[in-house]
């Protein structure tokens, strides 16, 4: 065998070898171990507008329990942002509202008779003005309608209470 042929064959079976490794099953113990993420799997990531936050805050009734720059109701924890980042965690506000899940869906059902829907772009939207220190700061009465006024509570139902507050099952 040539010296040129004898690479060509040192080239196919390492070829082959590395083919065979990647093709090789991974084990039970491998494949726990796996951290990468299923093939295709990306975030979405929506557009984030802290203005039609404001103004979801507002029209979609969560300003009737919550306030914001002090403007809104009692019933429920105010909703500053907690830092200077403006950075906005959509999902993380999404959790925090599922832990709230069942308090705002008894309070919204006594309140409104109803409960609040809301489409993802405006869970991103409400989720950017909750952290927007900036915009925040944009927000006062002026924001609420006349008629929306008398419907702001002011009674803080979910400290220690035992069906709205943060001790419920
Ligand atoms: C009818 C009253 C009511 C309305 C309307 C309401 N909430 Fe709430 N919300 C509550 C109460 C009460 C809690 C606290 C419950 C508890 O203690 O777990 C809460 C909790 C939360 C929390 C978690 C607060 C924390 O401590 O982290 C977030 C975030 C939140 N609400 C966002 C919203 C948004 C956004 C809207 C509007 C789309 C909204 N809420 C509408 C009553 C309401």
């Amino acid at each position: 065998m040539t010296y040129p042929a004898n690479r060509h064959a040192i080239f196919a079976i390492a070829t082959l070898a590395i083919a065979a490794w990647y093709s090789s099953p991974l084990t039970a113990e491998e494949a726990a171990n796996d951290q990468t993420p299923p093939a295709g799997v990306t975030a979405v990531t929506p557009t984030l507008n802290a203005e039609r936050g404001r103004d979801l805050f507002v029209s979609k009734g969560c300003v009737v329990c919550h306030a914001i720059n002090g403007v809104g109701g009692k019933a429920a924890p105010a909703l500053d942002a907690t830092d200077e980042s403006r950075q906005a965690d959509i999902a993380d506000f999404a959790a925090r509202m599922w832990r709230s899940a069942f308090a705002m869906a008894e309070l919204q059902a006594v309140e409104f008779a109803y409960q609040i829907e809301l489409e993802g772009d405006e869970m991103a939207d409400l989720a950017a003005f909750a952290a927007d220190h900036v915009t925040q700061e944009t927000f006062t009465e002026d924001h609420i309608p006349d008629d929306m006024k008398d419907w702001i509570l002011e009674e803080p139902f979910y400290v220690d209470d035992p069906v709205f507050g943060k001790t419920q099952p």
